[in-house]
């Protein structure tokens, strides 16, 4: 790699963390580290209790060497990252129009009750985040579904997306 672009941010960058965005460049040829930008963030951000903050970002460009604005511009556009504090638990309602059509209204309104936020929020004990109305999550065959912590759950009532909501901790 080059020389550092930002000396200060990159400080912020944890050793575990710097250990994870070198993991993620090995999968990629040389000079092609640009593309382990999704994978670097989301290993800052897991870090940083799940959301990226500008200087992170910064940070992160700088230890793969690209642009910072290409770092914004991923952390900005991908859904999984995030750029403001969240709930720890993340819930994500598919309501594409599979889910849609198998009752996917219903269950985001019962994530929405049992939580007592609205899509998009989290919950005041930051224990909670209904994250915005997903497009499509790829497991149409099991809709409705939602992703929980990066797990899916399918072919949901209101009754399980209570229980699950519940187990969570
Ligand atoms: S529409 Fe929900 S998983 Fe495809």
């Amino acid at each position: 790699m080059s020389a550092d672009p930002c000396p200060d941010s990159c400080g912020a960058l944890p050793d575990a963390v710097r250990a994870a965005i070198a993991e993620e460049v090995r999968m990629f040829p040389p000079g092609r580290q640009q593309s382990a930008l999704i994978g670097s963030l989301r290993a800052a951000q897991e870090h940083n209790g799940g959301y990226l903050t500008p200087d992170l970002i910064t940070a992160v460009a700088a230890e793969l060497d690209v642009p910072a604005i290409r770092a914004q511009e991923v952390a900005s556009f991908y859904s999984m990252l995030e750029t403001e504090p969240v709930g720890r638990n993340v819930i994500s309602v598919c309501t594409n129009v599979s889910c849609m059509l198998r009752g996917s209204d219903e269950i985001l309104a019962a994530a929405e009750e049992r939580l007592g936020i609205n899509v998009g929020e989290s919950t005041p004990d930051g224990r909670y985040y209904l994250k915005r109305e997903e497009e499509c999550l790829a497991a149409c065959t099991g809709a409705p579904m939602m992703m929980v912590n990066h797990r899916y759950h399918e072919n949901l009532t209101p009754e399980t997306v209570r229980r699950i909501i519940d187990e969570l901790e």
